[in-house]
């Protein structure tokens, strides 16, 4: 919900699972986040939280985050950190109307200053310095991925923003630096019976994957790829070289 237009030069969308071993050290959530409903959204049966995580009190600046857990046994389950960078530009309008309803706002426990402007996809006020936009994600990439999380980033194949080439070769240079070597070479993955897209991964950690046929928004240009994707992620599953896989279960 954040748009971090210009900060999305180098990467799409990236994933990471968090598996916490065993320990006890993350303490629950904050009650008052829960949301307790969201208007227009059908009965569910897992708990979802919304609000503000304080980044700078010195400057008051936080960031907003929506999280949801698992509908079985959540408390045994990774933990997925999922960083949504780039502008959208064609489903502006809809989300633009959904998310400046105050019903909506209410339930989210977001703009609990009243700002005295509307929401937006996309806003100049958040005002990034340009010097912002050029730092890079590759060193904190590295860092999480030789923590031993696992990391996928995908992109969109007719992605006309950020061409998925860019991502691509970005993606095999830090596998270089991190002296991965390439477990899984550059090949098709199937959905259904189609192919959906292409997959490489190095060092059994970094995966980089294409999704055929979607564009800068991939689960709104390809949504049942884009979530066999996710879903394969999430079960710490490479993407299937085959068509006789069943979908996501
Ligand atoms: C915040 O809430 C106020 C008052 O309800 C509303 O007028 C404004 O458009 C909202 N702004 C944002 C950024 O959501
Ligand atoms: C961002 O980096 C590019 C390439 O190194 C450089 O040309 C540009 O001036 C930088 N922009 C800012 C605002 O630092
Ligand atoms: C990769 O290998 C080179 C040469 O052996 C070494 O200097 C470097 O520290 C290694 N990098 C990582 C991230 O392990
Ligand atoms: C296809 O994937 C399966 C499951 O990961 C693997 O066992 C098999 O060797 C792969 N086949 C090819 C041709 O890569």
């Amino acid at each position: 919900m954040v748009s971090y237009g210009a900060l999305a030069v180098t990467m799409v969308v990236v994933v990471v699972t968090v598996q916490w071993l065993g320990c006890n050290f993350a303490e629950g959530y904050p009650e008052e986040d829960l949301v307790v409903r969201l208007p227009g959204q059908p009965k569910v049966l897992f708990r979802q939280y919304a609000g503000y995580v304080e980044v700078d009190t010195k400057t008051g600046r936080s960031l907003f985050y929506y999280f949801v857990e698992a509908a079985t046994q959540p408390e045994t389950k990774p933990l997925t950190l999922w960083l949504n960078g780039g502008v959208d530009v064609c489903m502006t309008y809809e989300r633009k109307f959904y998310f400046n309803l105050p019903e909506v706002q209410h339930a989210l426990h977001a703009n609990r200053t009243r700002l005295p402007y509307e929401w937006s996809m996309c806003t100049s006020r958040v005002n990034y310095r340009g010097i912002d936009s050029n730092i890079s994600m590759l060193p904190l990439l590295k860092r999480i991925i030789q923590n031993k999380t696992p990391v996928w980033i995908f992109s969109g194949d007719q992605d006309s923003i950020i061409p998925f080439l860019g991502t691509r070769t970005i993606i095999r240079e830090l596998a270089h630096d991190l002296n991965f070597s390439t477990t899984l070479p550059y090949r098709h993955w199937y959905h259904r019976d189609q192919v959906a897209g292409w997959v490489t991964e190095y060092g059994k950690l970094l995966t980089f994957a294409t999704v055929r046929g979607a564009a800068h928004m991939v689960p709104y240009g390809q949504p049942a790829r884009a979530l066999h994707m996710f879903s394969c992620f999430v079960r710490g599953r490479r993407l299937p070289n085959n068509t006789h896989y069943p979908d996501d279960g």
